[in-house]
């Protein structure tokens, strides 16, 4: 695909605080003047969101679970994603294909390798110009939930499942070191967004890897 704008991608673990600085990653390339389309996965799309409600309440098998979040996905990429990069815009996206090695790889353990060709059917040449992984121990993002909101499926899963989400989410970013940033979203608020500004800048100068 010919791409003008760039893909930014948003991962973690529930409640490590992703979603907290999407917004202002948006506001900040904003300010600079880019044209910012913000998105989510599953999701992004009207047929995306109604399956995104099956997936976040319905038991399933752990194969339909991962081929319900490749189809959510293909719409999404056709539909949103690759429109919004031809016409130059940059995409932030809360989650993309590393939640599928995380959770359904990781979390439910499907093989690496069924995962592998569906992100091969799916998306042969697209990546994330910069994934950005919020990194936090269990306990606190467990905290971070409990205080907030209603818990999903996924969010009821139990320790060890997160335990397996969180490292294979650290795995992809040791083996994709040049796409991957990884913050210790332990850290306040005001100093996550001080190191996130820093990567925006390095990504809008061209220097990815900052
Ligand atoms: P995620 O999108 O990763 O599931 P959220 O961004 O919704 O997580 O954050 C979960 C909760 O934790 C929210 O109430 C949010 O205000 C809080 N939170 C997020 N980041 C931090 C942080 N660095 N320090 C303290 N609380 C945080
Ligand atoms: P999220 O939007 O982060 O939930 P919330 O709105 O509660 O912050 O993500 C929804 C859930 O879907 C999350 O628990 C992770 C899961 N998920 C997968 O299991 N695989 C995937 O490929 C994606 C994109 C999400």
């Amino acid at each position: 695909m010919q791409q003008a704008g760039k893909f930014i991608t948003f991962e973690g673990i529930d409640g490590a605080g992703k979603s907290t600085h999407i917004a202002y990653v948006a506001e900040n390339l904003k300010k600079r003047g880019i044209h910012v389309v913000t998105t989510r996965e599953p999701g992004g799309t009207p047929l995306g969101e109604s399956i995104r409600q099956l997936l976040l309440q319905e038991k399933m098998h752990i194969e339909t679970e991962a081929l319900l979040m490749f189809a959510v996905r293909r719409e999404h990429i056709a539909q949103v994603i690759e429109p919004a990069l031809k016409r130059g815009d940059w995409v932030i996206s809360d989650r993309f294909t590393d939640a599928s090695f995380a959770y359904q790889g990781g979390g439910r353990k499907l093989s690496l390798a069924k995962l592998n060709v569906l992100e091969q059917w799916v998306h042969p040449h697209l990546q994330p110009d910069i994934t950005l992984l919020f990194d936090v121990p269990l306990e606190v993002a467990r905290t971070r939930l409990d205080a907030t909101r209603d818990l999903d499926k996924f969010e009821k899963e139990q320790e060890d499942f997160f335990a397996n989400t969180r490292a294979e989410y650290l795995r992809r970013a040791a083996e994709f070191p040049n796409r991957f940033r990884v913050i210790d979203s332990t850290q306040s608020i005001p100093e996550i967004q001080r190191e996130i500004n820093g990567l925006i800048s390095a990504l809008c100068d061209g220097n990815t890897n900052a």
